[in-house]
């Protein structure tokens, strides 16, 4: 978690870190600082709160330098306080160090460096970084190799920044934390995610595990694990750094929300052909010899992973989604015969890393669903799978869960035809048609939905259920997280058929149910489950596709167009994500920065 930048070589630094900041500020907002070399020392601004209270602060005395780093927080270690905001110093002030992970052994080099006398201004794992740095640099005057020692001595997960007074170039170090660098004319930069400099260069090299690198104005030098210098290959990113800003929207769910059309044409381009699939990297017979299917992920990303795993038990291949943090134990069994399948839209969880390397110990074929390129999970694995929804700032997911859908559903196609389990399906050129009429169709919910209006009938109950069978379990699920998420009200997502089994103890009449429909065969089973909870005296919404009849359980309807029963499910959702935004905007949250949340979590 928490977002990083730095950069070099252009005069307005302390501009360019805050908005780098603000674009980073869905990794983490409990704190924000930034830290410039002028030449003769090293100032440095922190406070707790967000970017815009630092931004607030610097105003009429901006720092000016060269040089500089900054920093956006999530806290794992020490509460949100302006002590444990990055960066951090040392003694003496000479070195500003900003870190993104979890040093393990912190409390034992802290320990040792207290006995030496050092004295620890804040809670934080990361202020032993800088006392370690300057304990070096005493014994080596070499800053690179004071850092390198340093770095040597932590154990954990970091992606770790740092500014000398003595030095006119940034120090980093990597380690199951992201790192990107980007290439201006003038400048360059280092940091958590492309968007933080996206405004300035789209060319970009990614920093791997094990490595240091060292930042100038006119480059990049990277020394490798083995100790060896090398060359990081440089890319340019497709993303537009319009793509990074709200336009005309008061948020970026909204923007989100209203960009699926594009963002599942997107996932779509190239891969339907001729009535059939054909994913670009996954040639028929990929999957040959798979006997099960397993999908790993965290939150949004599981929900599509359960999903999918309902597309392939449809066809007869045995699949699952499990939640990474559990599978991660290394209790639940693959094997060489088994696909494991990373879904991330960061490709940056930790917990969803664990998971995927879980499986590659155990001898699984991995591959990874994600939306970003050169992430961690994409380079794990031999062959990754992008879902193409271009950058996604708000830290609900919502395009990127359509897109994963789209781009999973594809997927399961193409492992459908190349397992001995699976039996494709005999209407398969209809129902590819139907994946490709979806983004006019979430074009027509978006434009015609009355989710607001139904809010407002709402928006004071006690708690909130969501309910589907089938394909739109997991999008109940995914209902509830979403609306949890952002509006802070008590949600949950059943499966329909459970409610009876317990939940419907919490029933009452402050209660409000949405029942997802699907315009297949269970309809029927979650109709009758919806006038059980009526009959308890809850408010029931309906989320169905047209032509449904749920006159029987509610007149409160919110209507999706008609399709392939399979694909409904991401329709129905785009009203629950509305649901989720207006109830959120009437409680007045705090939308795209949810309390206590961050976006990407690199922290297990
Ligand atoms: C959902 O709105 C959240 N942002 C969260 O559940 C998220 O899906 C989860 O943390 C997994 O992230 P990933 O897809 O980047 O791995």
């Amino acid at each position: 978690m928490c977002g990083i930048i730095g950069c070099v070589g252009t005069e307005d630094t302390a501009y360019r870190l805050v908005s780098g900041l603000e674009n980073l500020e869905y990794r983490g907002y409990d704190s924000a600082g930034i830290a410039v070399r002028n030449g003769q020392d090293i100032r440095v601004e922190k406070n707790a709160g967000k970017v815009t209270e630092l931004k607030h602060a610097i105003v009429d005395d901006v720092p000016r330098g060269q040089l500089g780093i900054g920093h956006t927080r999530w806290s794992t270690h020490g509460a949100p306080t302006d002590e444990n905001a990055h960066p951090h110093t040392g003694e003496t002030g000479e070195v500003a160090v900003v870190h993104n992970g979890i040093i393990e052994n912190y409390d034992e080099l802290r320990e040792e460096l207290e006995a030496e006398g050092r004295e620890f201004t804040s809670e934080t794992d990361t202020e032993v970084v800088p006392h370690l740095i300057e304990r070096y640099q005493a014994a080596t005057e070499d800053l690179t190799g004071a850092f390198e020692r340093a770095v040597d001595d932590i154990a954990g997960s970091y992606a770790i920044v740092a500014v000398a007074e003595s030095e006119d170039r940034i120090l980093a170090a990597r380690e199951d934390s992201p790192l990107v660098v980007g290439f201006d004319d003038d400048a360059t930069y280092i940091a958590s995610d492309v968007p933080a400099f996206l405004e300035h260069t789209d060319e970009v090299a990614y920093l791997q595990d094990g490595d240091t690198a060292m930042l100038s104005a006119d480059g990049l030098r990277v020394t490798d694990a083995d100790g060896d210098e090398i060359e990081r290959e440089r890319e340019v990113v497709e993303w537009d750094a319009e793509e990074t800003g709200k336009g005309q929207y008061d948020h970026f769910m909204h923007k989100e929300i209203d960009t699926q059309p594009e963002a599942i044409t997107n996932a779509l381009q190239g891969r339907v052909e001729d009535g059939d699939v054909s994913l670009e990297n996954f040639p028929p017979g990929t999957f040959e010899g798979v006997a099960a299917v397993q999908f790993v992920a965290c939150g949004t990303s599981y929900h599509a992973g359960l999903y999918a795993a309902r597309l392939l038990n449809k066809a007869g291949v045995p699949a699952n989604a499990y939640r990474a943090s559990e599978y991660a134990s290394g209790d639940i069994p693959a094997t060489g015969d088994t696909l494991v399948v990373a879904v991330t839209q960061s490709g940056e969880t930790a917990d969803t890393l664990s998971a995927l390397r879980q499986a590659q110990d155990m001898g699984a074929r991995t591959t990874t669903v994600t939306n970003v390129v050169g992430s961690t999970a994409a380079r794990e694995v031999e062959t990754p799978l992008y879902i193409r929804a271009g950058p996604e700032i708000g830290v609900a997911a919502t395009k990127t869960f359509s897109s994963q859908v789209t781009t999973l559903a594809l997927l399961a196609e193409r492992i459908i035809d190349d397992v001995a389990a699976g039996t494709p399906r005999e209407d398969r050129a209809s129902y590819l048609e139907a994946l490709q009429r979806l983004p006019d169709q979430i074009g027509e919910v978006l434009g015609t939905s009355e989710a607001e209006r139904v809010c407002r009938n709402h928006v004071h109950k006690e708690a909130y259920f969501f309910i589907g069978q089938g394909v739109a379990c997991p999008v109940a699920k995914e209902g509830a997280l979403k609306f949890k998420e952002i509006t802070y009200e008590h949600a949950e997502g059943f499966a329909a058929g459970e409610l009876k089994h317990g939940p419907l103890a919490l029933v009452t009449p402050d209660t409000v149910v949405f029942a997802v429909f699907t315009g297949g065969e269970r309809d029927e089973k979650t109709l009758n489950n919806a006038k059980e909870v009526q009959a308890r005296g809850a408010d029931i919404v309906a989320i169905a596709p047209e032509g449904v009849d749920v006159s029987a359980c509610t007149d409160e309807v919110l209507r999706v167009p008609a399709t392939d029963a399979d694909l409904t499910s991401l329709l129905t959702n785009v009203q629950l994500q509305l649901l989720s935004y207006h109830s959120a905007d009437m409680l007045n949250r705090e939308i795209d920065q949810p309390r206590n949340l961050a976006k990407s979590v690199t922290v297990e």
